[in-house]
């Protein structure tokens, strides 16, 4: 009898401890090097061409949800300090990504940055991908 409450009880401090181990694994939010963006978002085309109109519309809404961080200017100096700030006016920030995967990032969100989600229609997304490209041009 007391053998098999030990084993019960050695069983059952195994399964706890698997199960903490388990609770520890999944971090909130993954280090930016295991950002993964789905190929099939990456290679998705800008239906939106970078018009005057189309700017004009990311440009408001750039003011309204990306300004305080990523800079009035896009040089990522805005009024909340974050780290790995990436500035826009740079042309190699944003040379090696497709409109697509920033179309992703800006929905999604990445690392620190909290996503914009539903909050636009994915033509406005578009309209700011086109936005913030056109920071680096000027
Ligand atoms: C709360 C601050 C914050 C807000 C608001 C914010 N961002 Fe960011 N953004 C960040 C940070 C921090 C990073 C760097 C994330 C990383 O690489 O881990 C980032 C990264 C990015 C990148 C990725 C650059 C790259 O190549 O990896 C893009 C594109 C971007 N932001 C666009 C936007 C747009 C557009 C908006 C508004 C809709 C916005 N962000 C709103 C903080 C913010």
């Amino acid at each position: 009898m007391l053998k098999i409450s030990v084993i019960i009880s050695a069983l059952l401090v195994l399964q706890v401890a698997l199960w903490a181990g388990q609770a520890q694994e999944a971090p909130k939010t993954p280090p930016a090097e295991e950002y993964k963006i789905p190929p099939e978002a990456a290679n998705q085309p800008n239906p939106v061409k970078p018009t005057a109109e189309s700017l004009a519309k990311g440009k408001k809404i750039y003011g309204y949800d990306c300004a305080m961080c990523h800079g009035e200017s896009g040089d990522g100096k805005g009024d909340v300090e974050m780290k790995g700030m990436p500035d826009f006016t740079n042309p190699a920030t944003l040379k090696n990504r497709t409109d697509g995967e920033l179309f992703y990032i800006i929905r999604k969100g990445k690392g620190e940055m909290p996503p914009e989600g539903d909050r636009a229609k994915p033509e406005d997304l578009w309209n700011l991908v086109n936005y913030i490209r056109s920071f680096a041009k000027k």
